[in-house]
């Protein structure tokens, strides 16, 4: 909202005195809308039958966010050896951790062994013998989720129903992988078979695309059951509900969301005759990202004549494809608004860029914003908690941008800004 000087605020805070205090850019949290959306997904899958939701912690982490999200009740998905130890720091319990990562290095594991992680997710058969081997060392059974391909990828608002064997993470159910993945896990003591995890994709709108494959995971499941005698306990589904990030960008309401889809797996396993699993969700996304926004400087204005005679202007801020790759990489799309005052300036096409030694390092590809803005004009992106500070880099020596939640008029420090000193304390000749 703004406030009556014109200004954007995020959690009753002013954005121009979130960069007098932590510098430009920066990425804002507004932490009750961040842990309104994490109790929000809680109750909507909870009502809709579903026992688990764990925040998938690649979206963003920091033990702040670690700290809001368990208090939401939801568990924490982590990809990696790196992730677990910021969850552990925020003093989650083990047993509300479950982990991915399709090539988990030996030390990777063992942390999660004797974190006392709850599930680990096997993704190869390369997996289960030194994930079996780790855990007969240390004494340990190991809660294990097989992680499977069913042919169905979704995408935003359309699913390709298609055998996509051809990527890196799962077993495929339809090559026979995924139930030979379960026979040798079934012999191994150390490891405890519990379910299957199938991930559709990101950024999916309604749930279309999850009648095949709750189809497909509950045939299987009952292959399992008749061919080998195993139960599937438990079935996760990952994540991938989509946020908007511009006008028309429209996904499900979280509550229909989840009841729809925890209806169709319910009724595809009637269909097949099994008893339905526990049912577990990993959204990350969903949760974090329209909590964020980043705001920018700007630093140079040049309009540009383009062929037809219409003008474009570039708008150069103090950030760029470092702190979100995600317009470089995917193409992704956001809404910027002048955030330091009103405007009465007519709209001017304009397209955003940072200040990268690239052309295609552009934050906002096409947009309009007042013809008027200036060099120390601050500029707000929205929906950028999710998938940004996570994949951000050091492009150019730049340090990354504090991230700072604001709630109720007060701020706190989620993670503070890197110096140039950081940067080079890397390197032993600086
Ligand atoms: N669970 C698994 C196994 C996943 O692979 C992912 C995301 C999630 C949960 C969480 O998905 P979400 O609810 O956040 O969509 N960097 C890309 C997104 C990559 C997602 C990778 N896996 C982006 O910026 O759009």
């Amino acid at each position: 909202m703004r406030n009556s000087a014109g200004a954007l605020e995020i959690g009753g805070v002013d954005c121009r005195d979130l960069v007098a205090r932590y510098q430009s850019p920066i990425y804002v949290l507004d932490e009750a809308d961040a842990r309104s959306r994490a109790r929000g997904f809680r109750d909507a899958y909870e009502s809709a039958g579903a026992a688990t939701v764990y925040y998938a912690a690649k979206a963003f982490l920091a033990t702040a966010v670690a700290k809001w999200v368990t208090e939401a009740g939801l568990g924490i998905d982590v990809a990696s050896g790196g992730e677990l130890e910021v969850v552990l720091r925020a003093g989650v319990p083990g047993d509300q951790i479950l982990m991915h990562g399709n090539n988990k290095s030996m030390a990777e594991i063992e942390l999660a062994l004797t974190a006392g992680v709850g599930r680990i997710v096997v993704d190869s058969f390369d997996e289960i013998v030194r994930l079996a081997d780790a855990a007969g060392r240390l004494g340990i059974v190991q809660q294990v989720l097989v992680r499977v391909t069913v042919g169905v990828e979704a995408h935003t608002h359309e699913f390709i129903a298609t055998a996509h064997e051809d990527q890196k993470f799962g077993l495929s159910v339809a090559s026979g992988d995924a139930a030979e993945a379960v026979r040798r896990i079934a012999k191994l003591p150390a490891l405890a078979f519990a379910g299957l995890h199938s991930h559709l994709g990101s950024q999916i709108f309604d749930a279309a695309g999850f009648n095949e494959a709750a189809a497909r995971v509950a045939a299987f499941t009952r292959s399992l059951r008749d061919e080998q005698g195993v139960i599937v306990r438990e079935l996760n589904l990952g994540g991938g509900m989509g946020i908007a990030y511009v006008d028309g960008d429209d996904p499900l309401d979280v509550a229909e969301m989840a009841r729809q889809i925890c209806s169709v797996v319910r009724a595809e396993c009637d269909q097949a005759g099994i008893e339905t699993p526990e049912l577990a969700f990993e959204p990350g996304r969903a949760i974090i990202g329209p909590a964020g926004v980043t705001i920018y400087e700007v630093g140079t204005v040049k309009p540009i004549e383009l062929d037809d005679g219409i003008v474009r202007t570039y708008i150069s801020v103090d950030g760029g494809m470092s702190d979100n790759i995600r317009t470089a990489l995917y193409g992704a799309q956001y809404s910027v608004v002048l955030a330091s005052r009103l405007s009465a300036g007519e709209p001017m096409l304009s397209r955003v860029v940072g200040k990268h030694c690239e052309s295609g390092d552009i934050v906002v590809r096409d947009t309009w914003l007042p013809a008027d803005v200036v060099p120390g004009d601050l500029l707000a992106v929205a929906a950028t908690g999710a998938y940004c500070r996570s994949m951000s880099s050091n492009y150019n020596y730049l340090p990354r941008p504090a991230v700072i939640a604001a709630h109720a008029g007060n701020t706190a420090v989620v993670l503070r800004r890197e110096t140039t000193e950081d940067l080079l304390a890397l390197d032993p000749g600086a």
